[in-house]
């Protein structure tokens, strides 16, 4: 079929059929990327939750696997975690190395009481192929709070124990384990600090280097659901600190943004991830839970980010996360235009296209993007000023009458100048990379044409492109 009938993402994992929310599970192990999500395998809206799972051996081009985890008289199955038990402290493996998923159990109790949410553990003998439940779950119990969910749990090397990061209602709590069964309370943090527009989700906790320093910092990512009234839709928030294997800890006043599109959700990273590789990648799902059953697409629902790694700067007034895509991915490119000029449209007719320029003097107006999706839909792309203020434009992108919310620009002032702008288009997204990544606007469209060209204007004579390529498909 020609790429104009592509009615599916190319480079994005998105499930062959029916509805997927948040990645769940992901991990590295003998040689293969794990990805587990958030699956309704009956319905292309949100449902009764399964694990669906695929597999990867470079995190670009997934295989698809058979449900990893059903429903049991525990509850459906919320998301979780997965982590290589290397010193068999479970029990579970035989002195084996294996695979060991933490999840949430959500178990309804109709109308008239509230649901009750549980840990729950699974573990494979055979690389994820097939899971065993563990016959002592829940392993960690209700408790007054309604919302007890998301179990993100990492090895702590100084204290030798698991941590389980959880979301508990508008807080993170955090537990510990010597064998990721009996769990034991540590602290919970969050009071008063960051956004509270919605119930606390999907945690992640990992220490992150800091650019150009031999010092790293712990990172807590933090999804924020959905506020009907509010104004943002679902997003995700994260938390720059120190944390000494029983409480977080941070000075950080504002709140911080991981992504200022709309559609980049329930992020959390990879575990177990080899030291010799050391990058810490994640995966969001490239969503809003604002309009998310509602996306125009035939037969199967919603899609993942591109694996982005992640990075941590310093600035005057804070922290900031870095995130790029996964240099895997540039396997799959080659160039295609090496000296992008101002005045220009570029044509493209493949599955996957990234734009990268570097901008020199951008304060002194303004620069527009437009990415044409046949004659008559477009998304602009703007960026201009001091300030460094960047929309995205999809109000004309084609399909946005299945939701109000969809038409309205995404925006955001970075309080620094433009320096660069990177754009990676795939059938039904657009992921923005501002100033090498240290801002990240992901969104979906759905026009009805793939993409067929782009055409850059800048409007001013100071302004100029020292470095601009675009990339296609190999
Ligand atoms: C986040 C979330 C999680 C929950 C899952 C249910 O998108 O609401 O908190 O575990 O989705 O599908």
């Amino acid at each position: 079929t020609s790429y104009m009938t592509q009615l599916r993402p190319q480079f994005h994992f998105a499930p062959k059929n029916n509805w997927m929310n948040d990645p769940n599970g992901m991990v590295y192990f003998n040689g293969e990327y794990h990805l587990f999500f958030q699956h309704n395998p009956n319905d292309s809206i949100w449902g009764p939750m399964h694990w669906g799972h695929a597999v990867s051996k470079d995190m670009v081009t997934w295989e698809e696997l058979d449900i990893a985890l059903y429903p049991d008289e525990h509850g459906t199955i919320f998301s979780g975690s997965a982590v290589v038990d290397w010193h068999n402290t479970t029990g579970f493996f035989d002195g084996e190395a294996g695979l060991v998923a933490i999840f949430t159990y959500h178990l309804d109790k109709g109308d008239e009481q509230p649901p009750v949410q549980t840990q729950g553990l699974a573990y494979s003998h055979d690389n994820g192929r097939t899971w065993i439940k563990y016959e002592g779950n829940p392993v960690l119990g209700h408790t007054d709070k309604i919302d007890f969910r998301d179990p993100k749990v990492f090895w702590y090397e100084p204290s030798q124990k698991w941590i389980m990061v959880l979301a508990t209602e508008q807080t993170i709590s955090f537990y510990s384990s010597k064998n990721l069964i009996d769990w034991h309370f540590e602290s919970e943090f969050g009071e008063g600090l960051g956004s509270h527009l919605g119930v606390w989700e999907c945690p992640d906790l990992f220490l992150l280097p800091v650019e150009g320093t031999a010092t790293a910092k712990w990172v807590l990512f933090v999804s924020i659901g959905d506020n009907p009234h509010g104004s943002i839709g679902s997003k995700t928030q994260y938390f720059v600190g120190e944390f000494n294997g029983s409480h977080f800890t941070t000075t950080q006043k504002d709140t911080l943004w991981l992504d200022h599109g709309y559609d980049n959700y329930a992020g959390v990273s990879f575990s177990d991830i080899p030291q010799e590789d050391g990058r810490r990648i994640y995966v969001g799902w490239m969503s809003n839970w604002r309009y998310a059953n509602q996306v125009p697409t035939a037969g199967w629902r919603s899609q993942m980010t591109l694996p982005r790694t992640l990075g941590l700067t310093k600035v005057a007034n804070g922290w900031l996360i870095k995130q790029q895509p996964i240099k895997e991915l540039f396997d799959y490119t080659e160039n295609q235009v090496t000296d992008i000029q101002f005045g220009k449209s570029y044509e493209t007719t493949s599955p996957l296209t990234i734009l990268d320029m570097v901008i020199d003097n951008m304060q002194a107006g303004q620069v527009t993007v437009t990415f044409h999706f046949g004659d008559t839909e477009e998304v602009k792309l703007i960026g201009r000023g001091k300030e460094g203020f960047v929309t995205f434009e999809r109000a004309n992108s084609g399909n946005i009458a299945f939701h109000d919310f969809f038409k309205q620009d995404a925006s955001v002032t970075i309080n620094q100048p433009i320096t660069a702008f990177q754009a990676i288009i795939d059938r039904y997204s657009i992921e923005v990379f501002i100033n090498n990544g240290r801002f990240a606007m992901t969104n979906l469209v759905f026009p009805q044409a793939c993409l067929t060209s782009i055409q850059i204007e800048a409007n001013h004579d100071n302004i100029h492109i020292s470095e601009g390529t675009i990339l296609v498909a190999k």
